[in-house]
């Protein structure tokens, strides 16, 4: 059955601030792929799980037509609402039945996403949408991340750790999947040509304000918030207070980098 984790209003409008797009290097990986098994197609990208489009908007100038879809039509209203290239669309629809003509689609991507879906039926729509030679990658970030700033990484690193063990009891069980490197959806994968990266680190620039909004658009947070909301606020006050004491400032404007370990999956249809 679909999880329904990004419907309300009010955690939409977080998604849309705090998120950031697929940064650097988790694209360069992702582009070099494609461009040594895709030389001459760059027609229609779909971004599947697309959120509020910030994923969506990284493949619009490499491909004349991209589609973001996603499940949950608050997070469509809130990307269609936002700025985006008159080549970008969205539409509503479950990853499960992609509204795409079979061999249509040269790349389908899903970004901090597939963990949602129901794999095998999410990976047989990627095959028959895909046109021969057209790839898939399959992304996410897990939360094992580092924060960096000056000489306090390792202390800052810890509040980030511990704060993370706070809300990580209330992570749906899908959230497992992610834990597993993503494993059990490579191995559904039925490409002969196909990778998996665990490892690819990009360094995200956040306020601390910015850090702490991020923490707060994360699914497992919101559902810690509505179960004890007293607790989850004083978490996020106090682990604020924390990393400022540690970096020796006072401004929640201060900026240090969160860095990214991602999980990618990519596989090529046969030609
Ligand atoms: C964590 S967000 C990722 C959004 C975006 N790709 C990003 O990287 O910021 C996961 C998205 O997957 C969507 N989703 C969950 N299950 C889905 C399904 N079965 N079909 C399509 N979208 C789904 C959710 O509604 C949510 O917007």
């Amino acid at each position: 059955m679909a999880t329904r984790l990004f419907e309300e209003k009010d955690h939409i409008a977080l998604y849309q601030q705090f998120r950031f797009s697929p940064q650097q290097n988790l694209l360069g990986v992702i582009f070099s792929y494609l461009e040594r098994k895709k030389t001459n197609s760059f027609q229609l990208a779909v971004d599947v799980g697309c959120g509020s489009g910030q994923s969506t908007l990284v493949l619009a100038k490499r491909f004349e037509k991209v589609v973001g879809t996603d499940i949950s039509a608050a997070q469509i209203k809130e990307a269609k609402r936002a700025s985006h290239p008159p080549n970008v669309d969205y539409f509503l629809c479950p990853a499960e039945a992609l509204p795409f003509k079979d061999s249509s689609v040269d790349l389908i991507t899903a970004f901090n996403a597939a963990h949602w879906f129901d794999a095998p039926r999410f990976l047989r729509e990627v095959d028959r949408v895909l046109t021969p030679a057209g790839c898939v990658a399959v992304s996410s970030y897990n939360l094992e991340a580092e924060v960096h700033y000056k000489d306090c990484s390792e202390k800052l690193t810890e509040i980030f750790m511990e704060l993370r063990e706070q809300f990580f009891a209330y992570a749906d069980e899908k959230i497992q999947r992610v834990m597993n490197g993503y494993k059990e959806i490579f191995d559904s994968l039925l490409y002969q040509d196909k990778k998996r990266f665990i490892d690819i680190v990009d360094k995200v620039p956040f306020s601390i304000a910015g850090l702490m909004g991020y923490v707060e658009s994360l699914a497992m947070y919101q559902t810690f918030l509505k179960a004890q909301p007293e607790v989850a606020k004083a978490l996020l006050q106090n682990t604020e207070k924390r990393f400022l004491e540690a970096m020796g400032v006072s401004s929640r404007d201060t900026t240090v980098e969160l860095w990214m370990k991602h999980i990618c999956i990519l596989g090529c249809k046969n030609p």
